[in-house]
């Protein structure tokens, strides 16, 4: 399903631009393998808001090779220095987030977590100024209740694919993945302690402020 207009994400990408070479490789590789990355418009509105919010200790769940984790950890750098915490359960595309983060010359910044997500923010140590979620949808649900926890408040959570492709429209679709997006969405938007928007970018974003 199209989401965005063709003509509006061709010129949101054109504004996006980077020129980034890391970066550039990352996005070639995931066009390559068909890896889901959240690419370089929502990356640039990860790296916005955590500088808007002077984020110093950001916590990822789901983070592939590592290419949200560049954005946030430039953010992070920016703003003084501090940690984002990338956490992915195969081993190998932790090397390779390493890897990149290293090259990019960021990896200072980054504590690398092989494991499940939502388990290695549970054991984190102290609270956390922004938190992304992009772990398998079936999850999301569940996850917030930790997110909630480890969320400081004036916090924010980003939340990527709450648009899921159009999926979450068909109402004959009750798969676990769009039944947990769904069920995200009205536990964000109806929970007091959260001020929720979802961006139609990408494949929707949503942004949270905790209170
Ligand atoms: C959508 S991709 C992440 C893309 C990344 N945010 C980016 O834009 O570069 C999600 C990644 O996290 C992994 N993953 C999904 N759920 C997870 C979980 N609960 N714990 C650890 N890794 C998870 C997936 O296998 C995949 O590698």
């Amino acid at each position: 399903m199209e989401l965005i207009h063709p003509t509006v994400s061709t010129y949101l990408n054109q504004l996006a631009y980077h020129g980034h070479p890391v970066l550039t490789e990352m996005e070639a590789r995931a066009q390559a393998e068909g890896f889901p990355i959240v690419g370089p418009v929502v990356g640039r509105i990860c790296y916005q808001i955590a500088r808007m919010i002077g984020a110093r200790r950001v916590f990822e769940l789901g983070s592939g090779f590592g290419y949200s984790t560049f954005w946030f950890a430039r953010a992070v750098a920016e703003n003084g220095g501090g940690e984002v915490h990338h956490t992915v359960w195969d081993e190998a595309l932790s090397r390779d987030a390493r890897d990149y983060l290293r090259r990019a010359g960021l990896d200072h910044i980054v504590r690398f977590h092989v494991g499940e997500a939502v388990a290695a923010l549970q054991e984190a140590r102290g609270s956390f100024d922004l938190i992304f979620n992009d772990i398998v949808k079936r999850q999301y649900p569940a996850s917030l209740a930790v997110i909630k926890e480890k969320l400081r408040v004036g916090g924010v959570l980003i939340v990527d694919n709450m648009l899921w492709n159009g999926r979450i429209f068909d109402e004959h679709d009750a798969s676990e993945a769009t039944q947990g997006v769904r069920e995200a969405t009205r536990q964000l938007f109806t929970d007091k302690d959260f001020i929720a928007t979802l961006l139609p970018v990408h494949d929707g974003l949503v942004v949270a402020l905790r209170v």
